[in-house]
């Protein structure tokens, strides 16, 4: 590790698949995401920050207790689906704490090195962002344990027999973490956190709130009528909502008066082929595979993906999550099924349905 490279504190954007790129429902970054406007419209401190009630009382808590003791803040891991605000937060994190704010993620790390030099390139106080941090390797892992826990690093000077490692200290900083998939942490990282905190979807309620603030921020025309449409179609989920609204403004402004109404909404997400719960074409094409080519299910996640031309990932980081909320497909050991809802909503006979579902056992993998 003597040849310790520069620091990496680059955010690498999740790269959208190619197959993602013109969805409008995905919530992932998007290359086509206008990043000014994007930076505009992320809330700055805890009080903008709309919904996730229980996470704010908690952050807010925590913050304002070490800011009495007049200490870093402990590590904080923040998990969820995409979209609906960790990265947000953890700007608010370092916002409220005062303090500077280094960014990086789990794949732009890949060597220990990496790890060390922006650990020790980290000042007092300092939160360090690694977004996507399920993706870190287990070599690079094993340096943040005694960095969460100790405050210190260990690195091998010298080469063969005269080698030895040497112990050096760092600042003390907070770790902020962010990922889609806590299953995929290994316990020892995900113990050596202090909190750790869960993002739900947003309700229509507090959507609603944030696409009033997305477009007065964007000098948007929004009727109430016209939020209300579109803070029900947009999947809990604040940047399908910022995205949408970009959208449907469009058709509001070449369609009619310029105004958002509820007509030109449902007219624009008509045109986006999203329905009324908000489900585009590759939801549907999920939920009708499960259905029609395995009867409802159990159906193992590579095997859908493969019936969908899908990738796994991109079904259990962005498309399943809202599906399972909504009641409409369900995890079991066996694979996902698909629900009595679900054929109600695609406008299948659910009683069609075999009673024997054991006869899909060949098509399980293990996950
Ligand atoms: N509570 C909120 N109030 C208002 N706007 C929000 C809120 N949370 C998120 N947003 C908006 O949604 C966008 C996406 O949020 P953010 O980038 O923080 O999501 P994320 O959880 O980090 O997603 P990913 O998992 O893809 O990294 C932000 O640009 C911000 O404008
Ligand atoms: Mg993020």
């Amino acid at each position: 590790m003597s040849d310790a490279p520069r620091p990496k504190g680059r955010l690498s954007t999740m790269s959208a698949n190619s197959a993602d790129s013109g969805r409008i429902v995905s919530p992932k970054i998007r290359e086509d995401d206008d990043p000014a406007s994007d930076r505009s419209l992320r809330p700055r401190t805890l009080a903008e920050y709309v919904g996730q009630d229980r996470v704010k009382t908690n952050l807010d808590i925590f913050i304002q207790a070490a800011r009495k003791r007049n200490e870093p803040l402990d590590h904080v891991l923040f998990y969820g689906p995409p979209g609906l605000g960790k990265t947000t937060l953890a700007q608010i994190v370092a916002a409220e704490m005062g303090v500077n704010l280094r960014v990086t993620s789990g794949p732009a790390i890949e060597r220990q090195g990496d790890l060390v030099s922006i650990l020790t390139n980290l000042q007092p106080g300092d939160v360090l962002f690694i977004d996507e941090i399920h993706r870190l390797n287990r070599l690079v892992e094993e340096v943040l344990y005694p960095a969460m826990e100790d405050f210190s690093v260990d690195i091998i000077v010298g080469k063969g027999p005269a080698a030895r490692t040497m112990r050096i200290p760092l600042p003390r900083f907070t770790l902020v973490g962010a990922t889609t998939r806590l299953a995929l942490l290994t316990g020892p990282l995900r113990d050596r956190f202090g909190a750790v905190m869960r993002l739900e979807f947003y309700d229509d309620a507090s959507m609603e709130q944030i696409i009033q603030r997305s477009s007065s921020i964007l000098g948007v025309d929004l009727d109430p009528a016209g939020a209300k449409a579109l803070s029900s179609r947009a999947r809990g989920t604040p940047r399908i909502a910022n995205r949408l609204l970009r959208r449907v403004r469009d058709v509001a402004q070449v369609q009619g008066s310029g105004v958002v109404t509820e007509l030109i909404t449902n007219e624009a997400l008509t045109l986006l082929e999203i329905d009324h719960l908000g489900l585009d074409d590759t939801d549907r094409r999920i939920l009708e595979t499960v259905i029609d080519k395995f009867d409802g299910g159990p159906v193992g996640i590579d095997t859908l993906a493969a019936a969908t031309a899908e990738e796994s990932d991109t079904i259990m980081d962005v498309y399943e999550p809202f599906l399972i909320q909504l009641g409409f497909l369900q995890r079991t050991p066996r694979g996902r099924v698909a629900t009595r809802r679900a054929y109600e909503h695609l406008n299948r006979p659910y009683d069609a349905r075999p009673t024997g579902v054991m006869q899909h056992s060949l098509f399980q993998e293990p996950e």
